[in-house]
């Protein structure tokens, strides 16, 4: 810590805890009075020593391990907007006993806070180094009671197990078989999870025997998990020129033909628009999950800035707008967006093609748009459930299967047969 007071600590804590209340309010989810007291009584900068208190004290997450080589962040001290989320999701009642899957010492002090001394926290981390900084800076707080141990969280921790709670603060692809038998019937799971390549943090309750419904879904963003649980996704590259690179993320999605698909970009975009407006800040995730929900051959399509900057792509955002592969496999849409030419203060959802038939691929995403529009803009979000792997078809609820590893994962939203 440099250049620090106990009264900078605590008003420092005090405005960051007034900011997470607000965004909260913003978001129409307010903060739980357990959480905001917790918040209010853990110091960060016990988490992240050396870091000027300013900084300790915005709202963002702290990178304190990254990949050597390339440089991906590898560990962090998360935000607090986005911990206060994940931990009032897991409503967390003192005496549970909560497994954290992804260390780093901050959100472990949070969930002793909320536990108390008749509750149990459990955190884990693959990597030797997170636990022993972890350890380091619990021990200077008081926080001691938290069990810390190096673990592949795909596995759990069956030591200590049954949990009550189960928070995984890094990117998960599936919902390994570990956290069902750990986890108390009626138990919670809060996990940021990857959906075709999307990520939402689902609240699950475990319903038993390796079944789950979302509570919740919610925005977010984490480093991902790595060891037994890693999933990569395929990324070809439509053009590979440094700088200007253009893929497609293909997550639970479509074999492509690479070739064509590179072809059919150097061909002249077509572009069709849609009906569908929105304002200028306003979210689209909700159209991107639909999307994601009712496209056979869905990608994500990405773009350096320099692509955008040579006309090469105009996608919504460059990394990850919605796409579909056409029928023929050599053509491709993807959404784009443009300021309406009649009304100043919305924007206009169309799509652009390329290839034999971009055209109709356009036409196909703006349709699918307009559906979302009339049918789900105003609605709920889908319901998510999840259950085991060898489920058979016959057996599913009604809706889109995601298949992984351990679990098939079925989204359904209302009113859609
Ligand atoms: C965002 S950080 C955790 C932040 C932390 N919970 C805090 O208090 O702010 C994500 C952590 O997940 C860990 N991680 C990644 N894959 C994991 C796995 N398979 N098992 C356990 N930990 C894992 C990383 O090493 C990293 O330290």
């Amino acid at each position: 810590m440099t250049s620090t007071t106990t009264a900078d600590s605590t008003a420092l804590r005090e405005a960051l805890v007034r900011e997470v209340v607000a965004n909260r309010a913003h978001v129409g989810a307010p903060l739980s009075p357990a959480v905001e007291k917790a918040l209010s009584q853990v110091p960060r900068e016990a988490f992240l020593p050396g870091l000027e208190l300013s900084e300790v004290y915005a709202d963002q997450a702290v990178v304190t391990k990254r990949d050597a080589e390339r440089g991906v962040a590898l560990s962090s001290v998360s935000a607090p907007t986005v911990i206060a989320l994940m931990l009032d999701r897991a409503e967390i009642r003192p005496g549970h006993r909560v497994l954290e899957v992804g260390s780093g010492g901050y959100n472990a002090a949070l969930i002793r806070e909320l536990v108390g001394l008749d509750g149990q926290v459990t955190s884990i981390d693959i990597d030797p180094d997170v636990i022993e900084r972890a350890q380091r800076c619990l021990s200077g707080t008081g926080y001691d009671g938290v069990h810390l141990a190096v673990v592949d969280g795909e596995h759990g921790f069956a030591d200590r197990a049954p949990f009550d709670r189960i928070i995984v603060t890094a990117g998960a692809w599936d919902v390994p078989s570990a956290w069902a038998e750990q986890l108390v019937a009626g138990g919670r799971l809060v996990v940021p999870m990857r959906i075709r390549g999307l990520t939402r943090c689902l609240t699950l309750e475990h319903t038993g025997e390796g079944h789950w419904c979302a509570l919740a879904q919610d925005m977010c963003g984490f480093v991902r998990i790595t060891g037994a649980g890693e999933h990569w996704e395929d990324m070809p590259y439509l053009n590979d020129t440094d700088g200007q690179r253009v893929g497609l993320r293909l997550e639970d999605g479509p074999d492509v033909d690479t070739e064509a698909l590179r072809a059919a970009l150097t061909q002249e975009p077509v572009t069709a628009w849609s009906q569908v407006l929105v304002a200028y800040d306003e979210a689209t995730d909700a159209q991107d999950l639909w999307l994601a929900t009712v496209i056979d051959a869905w990608a994500l399509l990405t773009a350096d800035p320099g692509a955008v900057k040579a006309k090469l792509v105009k996608p919504t955002w460059n990394h990850g707008t919605p796409a579909l592969i056409a029928p023929d496999s050599a053509s491709f849409a993807y959404r784009t967006l443009r300021r309406h030419p009649d009304r100043e203060d919305r924007w206009q959802f169309g799509a652009i093609g390329h290839g034999p038939s971009g055209l109709a691929a356009a036409e196909r995403l703006c349709a699918l748009m307009q559906e979302w529009d009339r049918d789900h803009r105003n609605g709920p979000d889908p319901d998510i459930t999840l259950v085991p792997a060898d489920t058979p078809d016959d057996q599913l609820p009604p809706g889109r299967a995601v298949n992984k590893r351990h679990t098939r994962m079925v989204l359904h939203w209302t009113g859609t047969p």
